[in-house]
This record gives structure tokens, C-alpha cells and sequence, in this order.
């Protein structure tokens, strides 16, 4: 694996090495991505192996503009083609019905596809280096959370990936808001930095929150983005009394709060999250990841405020804190 500077260099390199069928990990606005050539079958599965993700599961193609998202789609109804007019290119992801020529080994078999257009300038750049879709899940082991830096990356992938392009962190520090056009009326699949009161401006309507029935995204499995290490949540007005018990046991902690400071004699690992929800979120990722290394025998989460600003990041704190057993990971 090489890791380099996202110039303009290493991007032509990585579209080469893409156009040969091999895996290129980039930067997005989002998440950093493990992207391979979308038309190359085998090059898909290469993903699925260096991921050690189930192979039925489905793939966002990244595209340059809604120009380009339209080959890979049957239809693309008018709710659709709004929100890609509003949002892209941004952190907003669409299922929609597929086109005949996308392979099943991209959409897990189903007949949808998501398609994604990155606001990532590297990303960007790459897709117009490349001239074509790339297929990317975000850039982390199966059920382990997503990668947010190229470091994430490497600690991941080692050597499953032949090129990481390094842009520094993502902005948003979240997987993009799905949504989903294979129903009558379009559904939520996964919240994310587009909310829902934006998305209903734009469209003049709510949108659903996804059915149980609902396509598969493994993102929607409980415990998908969830830390090795035993995590909860826990009410701000409860944590300095759950903090003593587990003292109270000599269990090693580790925390991350955003409101409560860590009480007196705390000699646990305490990470002091932002107070500002687009903050909160950048720095989420690498936050989890920090505490899972501290090697605690528990984390405990300081619950966030339960708004809409705040709802993604409620969702994925959630997760993390499930306690689904491992071999439900995603
Ligand atoms: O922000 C993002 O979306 C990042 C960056 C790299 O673009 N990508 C990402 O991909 O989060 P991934 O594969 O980790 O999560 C995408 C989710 C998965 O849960 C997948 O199952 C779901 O989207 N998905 C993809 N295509 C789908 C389809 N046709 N129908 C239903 N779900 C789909
Ligand atoms: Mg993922």
C-alpha cells in the first residue's frame, strides 16, 4: 500500500490504478472512501474482500454530476433529480431504480442502485481524472466505524488497498443522508448532515423514515458502526454517579462527554467532545476511535441534545451503543 499527498499527481495515479482494477482510498466531504472502477466486476469484489464485508451487500456509485448519475439509473423520478439539484455535490446519497448494464455485484442484487456526487474537490477530481463511477463503501473493516483520516484507513485496510490519496480529515465526519426512491414516496434511509426539514424545503413534503421492509443498507443494522469495546449512553445528570460505581469496581473507563467536565480523581481516558453539533460530528470517528484504543473495559457516551441538528449523530451513537453481538456488524 502507498499512502501520498492528494496532488494532482497522485491523482492521475489513482485514476491509472483504477482504470487497471485496483482499490484507490479517497477522500470525501462525508467519510474517506475505498473506491473501485463501478464497471469492473471483479474490481468490485476486491472491495468486499479487503472490507470482510458480505458480498450481497450493495455499493454507492460516486459519479461527477446528475449528468452522469443518469446512465446508471431506469428512471429518475422528479423528487430525485431536486434534491440532486439542491444538494449535489454534497452528502446526500439516492437509491433509485437501476439501470439494465449495472451489475448485481455493485447493487448486492437488488434493483436499485445509490448514487452519490462527493463535494470533496480530491474526489472530485478524481471522478473527472477517472471519467467514469466508482464504486466506494466507506473505507473501514467490516462493523468497525467508518474512516474519517487516511490514518483510519491504513489502521484498517493495511496492505488490502493498492493507493490512499491523504486530503487531511473529512469535514463532516458522517456517511451521507440516504434516500430512497423505490417506494411510492420517498424514505429516509439513513439520516445524516442534509436533515430532514431540508430535505422537505426542497421537496414541499416530509420524508418517511425507513419501513422495516425497506431495501437492505447494512448501514441500518443495529450495531454497524459500533467500537470493540463495550459502550452505552448515558444521561448527562448520570454520569458522575455511573462514573463512581464503576470506580467503585476498579473498571477502567473512558469517556466522551460534551457537557459534563470529569469529576474530581478521574484518571480514566475523558475526551471533551464539541459543543456544536457540525463539530460534534467531524470529530465523532476519530473520538470512538481514540477511546476504543484506550483499551477501557467500558465506554460510556454522554448522551447528546435530541434535536433535529443533532439527529444524526444521536442515530450513530446509538449504534455504537447496541451491544449487538459482533457477527451482526456490518
Ligand atoms: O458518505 C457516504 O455515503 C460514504 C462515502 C464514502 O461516500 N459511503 C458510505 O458507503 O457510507 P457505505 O457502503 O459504507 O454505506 C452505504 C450504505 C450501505 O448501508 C449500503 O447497504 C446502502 O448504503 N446502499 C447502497 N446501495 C443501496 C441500494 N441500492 N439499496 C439500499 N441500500 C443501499
Ligand atoms: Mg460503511
Amino acid at each position: 500500500m502507498i499512502v501520498e499527498r492528494a496532488d494532482a499527481r497522485a491523482i492521475a495515479l489513482a485514476a491509472e490504478l483504477l482504470r487497471e482494477g485496483k482499490l484507490v482510498a479517497f477522500p470525501t466531504e462525508t467519510v474517506y472512501g475505498l473506491g473501485a472502477d463501478a464497471r469492473n466486476d471483479d474490481a468490485v469484489r476486491h472491495i468486499f474482500a479487503a472490507k470482510g464485508r458480505p458480498a450481497d451487500h450493495p455499493v454507492i456509485v460516486h459519479v461527477l454530476d446528475l449528468a452522469e448519475a443518469e446512465r446508471w439509473v431506469s428512471d429518475m423520478p422528479d423528487d430525485a433529480r431536486k434534491l440532486a439539484r439542491a444538494f449535489w455535490p454534497g452528502p446526500l446519497t439516492l437509491i433509485l431504480p437501476r439501470a439494465h448494464d449495472v451489475s448485481d455485484v455493485v447493487t448486492g442484487g437488488q434493483s436499485s442502485v445509490g448514487l452519490r456526487a462527493p463535494s470533496h474537490p480530491v474526489a472530485r477530481a478524481l471522478l473527472a481524472a477517472f471519467r467514469g463511477g466508482i464504486a466506494a463503501p466507506s473505507a473501514n473493516r467490516f462493523g468497525h466505524v467508518s474512516a474519517t483520516t487516511a490514518g483510519h484507513v491504513v489502521d484498517d485496510l493495511g496492505d488490502g488497498v493498492d493507493l490512499v490519496l491523504d486530503a487531511g480529515a473529512s469535514d463532516v465526519g458522517i456517511e451521507s443522508t440516504i434516500v430512497a426512491f423505490t417506494t411510492p414516496s420517498p424514505m429516509l434511509l439513513r439520516p445524516g448532515a442534509i436533515g430532514g426539514d431540508a430535505l422537505a424545503a426542497v421537496l414541499g413534503r416530509s420524508v418517511g423514515a425507513r419501513e422495516t421492509d425497506a431495501p437492505r443498507a447494512s448501514g441500518s443494522l443495529a450495531s454497524h458502526y459500533a467500537p470493540r469495546t463495550p459502550a452505552s449512553l448515558v444521561a448527562s445528570d448520570a454520569l458522575v454517579a455511573q462514573l463512581a460505581q464503576l470506580d467503585d469496581r476498579d473498571e477502567r473507563v473512558a469517556v466522551l462527554a460534551w457537557r459534563t467536565r470529569p469529576p474530581q480523581g478521574f484518571d480514566g481516558v475523558w475526551i471533551e467532545a464539541p459543543d456544536d453539533a457540525a463539530a460534534y460530528a467531524h470529530a465523532l470517528y476519530a473520538n470512538l476511535r481514540a477511546l476504543d484504543a484506550a483499551k477501557a473495559d467500558s465506554i460510556l457516551i454522554e448522551r447528546v441534545r435530541d434535536d433535529a441538528e443533532w439527529n444524526a449523530i444521536a442515530d450513530r451513537l446509538a449504534r455504537a451503543t447496541s451491544g449487538e453481538p459482533p457477527d451482526d456488524r456490518d
